[in-house]
């Protein structure tokens, strides 16, 4: 028996037994909007995994309430289509085949811009919707019951209902997105009313064969918007229907995305208590999930073992690691590979156009790996030039493919540029994954020389097969005068305490913003100087709405934008504003300007081995997915 015997114990839901007290929460991955109106084999790989992996519920997200009408529709497989419901009933079996259970998410998102009442956000968080009139509420209610129905008779065991997050059907609930004047709106009996006839068309369609949950927030986190309070009263309403309450919470705004998908902002498990505190209420039979950043089978196995939820549920997690459940049941916790809670998933699945994560390089090339990945051949001596995660990460696979490899890095220790983030509290996550590589390669066979600064002659002495070079970027230094007064950003973590009590820093891009963050969190006055119109637009989307909201809080952090720096001094920055010259006294300057690959470094290495890879920052400075990615690239080509 492993040490997560109530997070592994089964529990009966009605007329299932669910293995285990894991769900796999819903995730809408590109390929589930790729035109089809089936799950095609990426999706289907994706959420099969899941179950292969372990979990006891699987919730496959990706059907629509409604007939596709548009193949570029956000959830888009046609419960109506007689052609779209042969793979999806092969999802529920390839699901069923692990022994999970095969749950799909109805997600309350109208057609035609509505919602529940004018002016209530859709889903962009942008545009505002209109007020759904009562012929489509009922003619959504039959597709809800519909649905239900076709799910069951295709094979399913459940359904997520998704009521939270201020989406459009969940709007009726909250006093501050209902503003409806029939008997949908106003008092909470009315408010409730729709989603109760739906989950009663729905019961009265598929009886108790189905575990039906129901996703809703339980605090919106929104001056009056639903309250802790309110929250378990909804759920006390719905419980009459639900097998189990998830509690989430949250709204679509920019500013409670890190609620809803908790980042480092926020400390870890930010949510449990919700569901705790229905648990405690005394009020709520149904059985409830906790969810929100859960990031190991230890924190699961501690949330199900103390009584504050009955099941746990997890996204990102099992999308950094899709095998984290295997490997913790197995006594490896240390190898799960840790979210960094960036949200990149996210915003490549909403926003783009390919599904990336930041470090699991081949999240959406999973069901292609086994054609692509080419056979390791003989053993090579492989050279792997800095120890940032690139570097690290290209090791680690090479050395994973029976090379002998070896690290050379100039500095005292491996880690790169992710050697800030231990000294940044909101960078835990970040900090986690760097020591996480840095275990990896303590673990491995690849041998480490530190302080060593490797040299094209020296590889090519040595006889190096491959090489594989990441060695990263400097800072760009732009020709200010005097910005030699200047530290630069990441130079800046550590000596925090002799930076002074009034900092300027120079550039408002994502390093820019968090450093003065980290400074501002510090209790040191900060003023952040950009030239362009707005701060961190180099940052990808979530994160910088993230982001902007830490920084809105933090009183002492102020930004200039639109701002041309013309003058440095050891005390004073110069700028110039709207034709107008300002001087700016502080105590030190920092400088964020960005930073330039090192490419003639990197490109003195070509020619003296059989193959060459340049990865990560050397190639161009981007984030840590990149470097991870590029590096994950060069070891498995060898
Ligand atoms: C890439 C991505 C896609 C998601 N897609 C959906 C979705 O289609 N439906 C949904 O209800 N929630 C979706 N979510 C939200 C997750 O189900 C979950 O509520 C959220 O990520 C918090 O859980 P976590 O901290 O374990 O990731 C998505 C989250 C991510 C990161
Ligand atoms: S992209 Fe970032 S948030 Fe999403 S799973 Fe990967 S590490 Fe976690």
């Amino acid at each position: 028996m492993n040490s997560y015997k109530n997070l592994m114990s089964p529990i009966r839901i009605g007329k299932h037994m669910v293995k285990n007290r894991i769900i796999a929460a819903p995730v809408t991955i590109h390929s589930a909007s790729n035109g089809e109106t089936y799950p095609n084999e990426s999706a289907m790989n994706f959420f099969v995994q899941r179950a292969r992996a372990g979990a006891g519920i699987v919730v496959c997200a990706g059907a629509k309430l409604l007939p596709v009408t548009d193949d570029g529709e956000h959830a888009a497989w046609d419960l109506y289509k007689h052609n779209s419901m042969n793979r999806i009933a092969e999802l529920a079996e390839r699901i069923h085949f692990y022994g999970a259970k095969a749950s799909m998410e109805l997600i309350g998102i109208f057609d035609g811009g509505y919602v529940a009442s004018e002016g209530g956000l859709l889903m962009d968080m942008a545009t505002k919707g209109r007020e759904i009139p009562i012929s489509e509420m009922m003619r959504y209610k039959e597709a809800y019951a519909h649905c239900a129905e076709m799910l069951m008779n295709l094979g399913f065991d459940g359904i997520l209902l998704h009521f939270g997050h201020s989406i459009p059907i969940a709007q009726f609930l909250s006093p501050l997105t209902n503003k409806r004047t029939d008997q949908y709106g106003g008092s909470f009996e009315n408010r409730v009313r729709y989603l109760v006839e739906i989950l009663e068309a729905i019961r009265e369609k598929v009886g108790n064969n189905m575990i039906i949950e129901i996703r809703m927030s339980v605090n919106e986190f929104k001056e009056g918007g639903i309250d802790l309070e309110e929250g378990i009263k909804i759920a006390e309403v719905f419980q009459k229907y639900a097998d189990i309450v998830q509690a989430s919470c949250g709204m679509i705004t920019p500013e409670l995305m890190c609620r809803t998908h908790p980042c480092d902002f926020l400390p870890p498990n930010p949510n449990v208590y919700l569901a705790e505190a229905l648990k405690k209420s005394g009020r709520i039979k149904s059985y409830v999930t906790a969810i929100g950043a859960i990031g190991s089978l230890e924190d699961a196995e501690e949330i199900i073992a103390s009584g504050k939820a009955d099941f746990i549920a997890m996204s990102r997690a099992l999308i950094a690691d899709p095998d984290l459940i295997p490997k913790s049941l197995a006594g490896k916790a240390e190898d799960v590979v840790p979210c960094i809670k960036c949200m990149r998933c996210h915003d490549s699945a909403v926003y783009g156009h390919y599904f990336q994560c930041s470090v699991n390089p081949t999240i959406g090339l999973m069901h292609h790996l086994d054609s692509m990945i080419k056979t390791a051949g003989e053993k090579k001596k492989v050279a792997v030039v800095g120890g940032g995660p690139s570097g690290m990460y290209a090791a680690l696979i090479a050395s994973s493919r029976g090379h002998d490899v070896t690290i050379f890095e100039k500095t005292e220790n491996l880690g790169g540029t992710l050697k800030f983030a231990t000294k940044v509290d909101f960078k835990y996550s970040l900090a986690k994954f760097k020591n996480y590589l840095i275990a990896q390669v303590e673990k491995s066979d690849i041998n480490v020389c530190l302080q060593c600064q490797a040299t094209p002659e020296l590889l090519k002495s040595e006889g190096y097969d491959h090489v594989i070079v990441s060695v990263g970027a400097e800072p760009l230094v732009p020709p200010i005068p005097g910005v030699e007064h200047c530290i630069n950003a990441i130079k800046s973590y550590g000596i925090e305490d002799s930076l002074g009590s009034n900092v300027a820093v120079i550039g408002g891009g994502q390093v820019g913003c968090e450093t003065a963050l980290h400074l501002a969190k510090m209790g040191k006055k900060v003023t952040v100087i950009e030239m362009r119109s707005e701060l961190a637009p180099d940052a990808s989307i979530t994160h910088r709405g993230d982001l902007m909201d830490e920084i809105s809080k933090e009183t002492n952090l102020k930004q200039i934008t639109g701002a041309r720096c013309t003058g440095i001094q050891k005390d004073y920055v110069s700028y110039e504003k709207d034709g107008e010259s300002h001087r700016l006294s502080v105590d030190s300057i920092i400088l964020a300007a960005g930073m330039k690959p090192m490419t003639e470094l990197s490109d003195s290495f070509v020619g003296i081995s059989d193959s060459y890879w340049a990865t990560g920052d050397c190639v161009r400075a981007r984030t840590v997915e990149m470097a991870v990615r590029e590096g994950y690239f060069a070891g498995i080509n060898i």
